[in-house]
């Protein structure tokens, strides 16, 4: 009988998926995020065949070393920078995602934290419940408009193709973007305008949204010399990955005005902030929830399932991440 082990709860349809091939499943669930020592002493309980980890699950050497009988980790996640990849290729362990169709997620994530930015939507409501509110003011919570403003992409994907789908055709915004390939279609489609260098999207544009994986090449993408680049009225929505952006850096630059403001569902140091972020009015920030909506996350639990599935059964995957 084949054995895996799901390093935290994830949706039950992934374990009747495995179940159903007559795998035998344990499934951690604790709620607390397990370190590197809880998950090899989980590992080694059992002669595991396949593991489905987390983006919290930090798999490197240490790990691969400790349980070398395990050659597929499966990660619930599109990203898999949590997972040293390099190491596990040179090893001959290979290395899975769930790049699913729920790209749109985490593309209407990223224009609810425009939207809630311009509109200033949190910071009023904070306001209200204070009991703050006394009668209509013309001066209370002035916002900016979204509509035809320039949206800036660094990095054009699935994701970044979507938003580009919702501002130019629900806000009329004209978008251009950076990437390290061009993507026809956005250009197309939503007349998007490319550029070859980061620098001039962050100059032009009024909203700058990431979405980049996190690679040692973007890592701090957005630092001190960038952020003064942009406008100073222009918001920065980050719904790829933490580091991509300097958080240190991000703080000051709300804190000086070289930027409006930050939408932010990531964080460098993720779960902790940078400090001085949570004082600032002028951020939304949200805990890693972009793709957390029942149809995401079934179809994460079933492309990671189906991963673990193709692997044991044909000894090919299809989501391998190099
Ligand atoms: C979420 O951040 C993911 O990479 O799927």
């Amino acid at each position: 009988m084949k054995n895996i082990y799901i390093t935290r709860q994830i949706p039950e349809i992934a374990v009747e998926m495995l179940r159903a091939k007559g795998y035998s499943i344990d499934m951690n669930m604790k709620e607390a995020i397990p370190s590197q020592t809880d998950i090899i002493e989980a590992l080694q309980r059992k002669p595991y065949d396949a593991v489905i980890t987390l983006l919290t699950d930090k798999i490197n050497a240490k790990i691969f070393d400790a349980v070398p009988n395990i050659k597929l980790f499966a990660n619930y996640a599109t990203g898999f920078d949590n997972i040293d990849v390099v190491e596990a290729r040179k090893r001959g362990i290979l290395v899975t995602n769930t790049p699913g169709n729920y790209a749109y997620c985490i593309a209407e994530h990223t224009i609810a934290l425009m939207i809630g930015l311009t509109t200033r939507m949190v910071e009023a409501d904070t306001f209200v419940r204070a009991g703050k509110y006394q009668g209509w003011d013309p001066m209370l919570f002035v916002g900016t408009d979204l509509e035809k403003k320039t949206l800036g992409l660094i990095g054009a994907g699935r994701i970044g193709e979507r938003v580009a789908h919702h501002a130019s055709r629900g806000f009329d915004m004209p978008v251009i973007y950076y990437d390290v390939v061009r993507n026809e279609k956005i250009e197309k489609e939503y007349g998007a305008k490319y550029y070859p260098k980061v620098e001039d999207v962050l100059k032009l544009a009024d909203v700058v949204s990431l979405h980049v994986p996190l690679l040692d090449s973007t890592k701090h993408l957005i630092n001190d010399a960038r952020l003064k680049m942009m406008k100073p009225t222009a918001f920065l929505i980050n719904t790829s990955r933490g580091p991509v952006v300097d958080e240190k850096a991000l703080v000051k630059a709300l804190q000086r005005g070289t930027i409006r403001g930050a939408g932010l569902d990531v964080f460098e140091l993720e779960p902790k902030l940078v400090e001085g972020l949570a004082e600032l009015p002028n951020v939304i920030l949200t805990p890693h929830i972009a793709s957390a909506r029942e149809s995401a996350r079934n179809e994460m639990a079933k492309i990671a399932a189906d991963n673990v599935i193709d692997f044991l059964e044909k000894g090919t995957v299809k989501n391998l991440v190099y």
